[in-house]
């Protein structure tokens, strides 16, 4: 299979006034471009496609009085923005910021006629911004998120300006108050469409997505402006949610301190997001037994990530409401057409420890990695602004799209390969981690026989003449103590092909002193 090219560099993407250590990763990429052959659907009312800009960024087309710009889809955040300027817009005279975990942008708040999804609604407010070399006319983003969270609401101080989402539901409040969103898959040629996203209806064929579990929406603690602007698109996992590769589940705890069991994680459900953010011991519970897995901290990848072959197949799984949801391996790690300084075809877990990012609103933000995987269905109920608080609650449902487990690894064998491993059989070191108390203690006497054994020479030898160092009792000691030191890290270069112009990227591997290859 050819290796597919991609050219990365971080982009902007949304988590206004959000902790600023919350990192939010958006990626562009440009892979060498696959047509993309087939749009499974027919357009229907109330649905747009999605462009699928090499699987770390999708797209949609609007326009503003006619004017067509192509946008990100972002349900992280909840103003839209564009690049450029809008025929007959009008200048609400107020400004605002959107501040992003990565970036930012800033400008006037305008009006215009805007065509979304087959909704036309007139005088919507969004941000004009100017081009500069991260932003290029004919571009911007939607916030699909709740309208707590949006800087224009908040600069117009009424429903002037509400989000656009909010505009098409309270504009016919016939149209169901709901979103759906499918990510297409483009390295699968099987899998081979761009996506789509629905406002008040029902993809032909995903019907099912109605019957599923209704997850209700986490409330953050609305007893704040600030916190209220941290509200998302957010719901439970179950206890013992997280399913690794070898089959069991992952031992978690939640860092949110309104969850009554504590095993559940909170998890926001992130458009804007390439690679899922997830608790440290998830990802290493995942990847770290992998044959030939690294933690490696790349600075284009934001922080610690996990490097490991690209043929080895990843599988896991979460459950919501009881429902299992498995994630198609090829998510699972991600071909970003890397090598390592030995030239070998590198892949990331897709998956990324990011306790940086922790909040104390959620464990996870579940990006286009895992939202690949299920038909998201977000029903806004009362989040939309001037709808009475006693309408009814939002909530969240998913209709998995990756349930045929024999198709997924055969699609993966074909795509990737098979390097087989066995997730089940334990590395010694990891064996060594979870059996530490047995490792110390059985250290223990064997540094007493030694310290005996070494004694009884002594005596042995006091007979003769003078003692020795008892050097054997030394190097044991030395060699124990490595459990805990960490190796001074290697350096290791990933090349990513065609950044023009660039300085090749160094990782550098994360100094993990638990991590059982030191
Ligand atoms: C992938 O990277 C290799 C170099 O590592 C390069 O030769 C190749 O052209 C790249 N693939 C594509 C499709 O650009
Ligand atoms: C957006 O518009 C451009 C130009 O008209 C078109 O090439 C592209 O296919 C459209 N994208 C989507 C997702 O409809
Ligand atoms: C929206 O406006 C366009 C022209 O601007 C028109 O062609 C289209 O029919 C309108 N759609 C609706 C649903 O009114
Ligand atoms: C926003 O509007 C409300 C009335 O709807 C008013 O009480 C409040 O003072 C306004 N806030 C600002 C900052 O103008
Ligand atoms: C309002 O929405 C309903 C349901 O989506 C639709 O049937 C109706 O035509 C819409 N009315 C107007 C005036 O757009
Ligand atoms: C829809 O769900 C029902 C019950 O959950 C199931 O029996 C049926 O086979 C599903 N249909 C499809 C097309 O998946
Ligand atoms: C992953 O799951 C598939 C489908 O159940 C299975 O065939 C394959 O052996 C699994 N691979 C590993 C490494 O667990
Ligand atoms: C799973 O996919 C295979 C093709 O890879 C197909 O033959 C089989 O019918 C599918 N199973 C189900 C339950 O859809």
């Amino acid at each position: 299979m050819n290796p597919l090219a991609l050219s990365l560099f971080l982009s902007l993407v949304a988590l206004p006034f959000e902790v600023s250590s919350a990192l939010r990763l958006g990626i562009t990429g440009k892979r060498v471009p696959r047509p993309h052959t087939h749009h499974r659907r027919a357009s229907i009312f109330g649905t747009t496609t999605l462009a699928d800009s090499y699987d770390v960024s999708y797209s949609t087309n609007i326009t503003l009085n006619g004017a067509p710009f192509s946008v990100q889809i972002d349900t992280g955040s909840s103003d839209l923005y564009v690049i450029g300027n809008v025929p007959r817009s009008q200048n609400t005279g107020k400004t605002a910021e959107v501040t992003y975990a990565v970036g930012g942008v800033q400008g006037p708040i305008m009006t215009a006629d805007l065509d979304f999804a087959g909704y036309n609604i007139s005088k919507q407010a969004y941000i004009q911004v100017t081009a500069d070399k991260d932003h290029s006319v004919g571009t911007g983003l939607i916030g699909l998120g709740p309208s707590y969270g949006s800087q224009v609401r908040q600069a117009l101080n009424d429903s002037s300006g509400d989000p656009v989402l909010d505009r098409v539901f309270t504009q016919n409040t016939s149209t169901p108050n709901y979103i759906t969103i499918l990510l297409g898959r483009a390295e699968d040629p099987l899998d081979d469409f761009p996506g789509d996203l629905t406002v008040g209806e029902v993809l032909p064929g995903y019907e099912n997505i109605t019957s599923q579990p209704k997850l209700d929406v986490s409330l953050v603690s609305l007893s704040s402006a600030f916190n209220q602007q941290n509200q998302h698109w957010q719901a439970l996992l179950d206890v013992h949610g997280v399913i690794g590769p070898d089959g069991k589940a992952v031992d978690v705890e939640t860092s949110v301190q309104s969850t009554s069991n504590k095993k559940q994680l909170t998890v926001v459900f992130d458009t804007g997001y390439s690679l899922p953010q997830v608790p440290s011991n998830v990802a290493e519970a995942f990847y770290g037994n992998v044959p030939g897995a690294k933690l490696m901290n790349y600075e284009q990848l934001d922080g610690p990530i996990w490097q490991l072959p690209c043929a080895i197949e990843v599988n896991v799984t979460f459950q919501f409401g009881g429902v299992s949801y498995p994630i198609n391996p090829l998510d699972t790690t991600i071909d970003l057409n890397a090598t390592d300084s030995d030239g070998n075809h590198v892949c990331f877990g897709a998956f990324q420890p990011q306790d940086a990012a922790l909040s104390p609103n959620y464990d996870i933000i579940f990006g286009m990695a895992f939202l690949r995987n299920v038909y998201l269905y977000i029903n806004f109920g009362d989040f939309v602004d001037g709808s009475p608080s006693s309408r009814a609650a939002p909530y969240i449902q998913l209709l998995s799209t990756s349930a045929n487990a024999s198709r997924l690894h055969s699609d993966f064998v074909a795509i990737r390969g098979s390097q087989t491993w066995d997730p089940t059989s334990s590395s010694l070191g990891r064996w060594v981690r979870s059996h530490l108390a047995l490792v110390i203690g059985l250290s223990v006497s064997a540094g007493l026989i030694l310290i005996g054994a070494v004694l009884l020479c002594v005596v042995q030898l006091r007979k003769r003449r003078m003692a020795p160092t008892p050097a054997g009792f030394m190097s044991f000691s030395t060699s124990y103590k490595r459990l805990n030191d960490p190796a001074p890290s290697e350096a290791y270069d990933l090349h990513m092909a065609g950044r023009p112009g660039a300085p090749l990227p160094v990782g550098q591997e994360y100094a993990n002193p638990w991590d059982p290859r030191f």
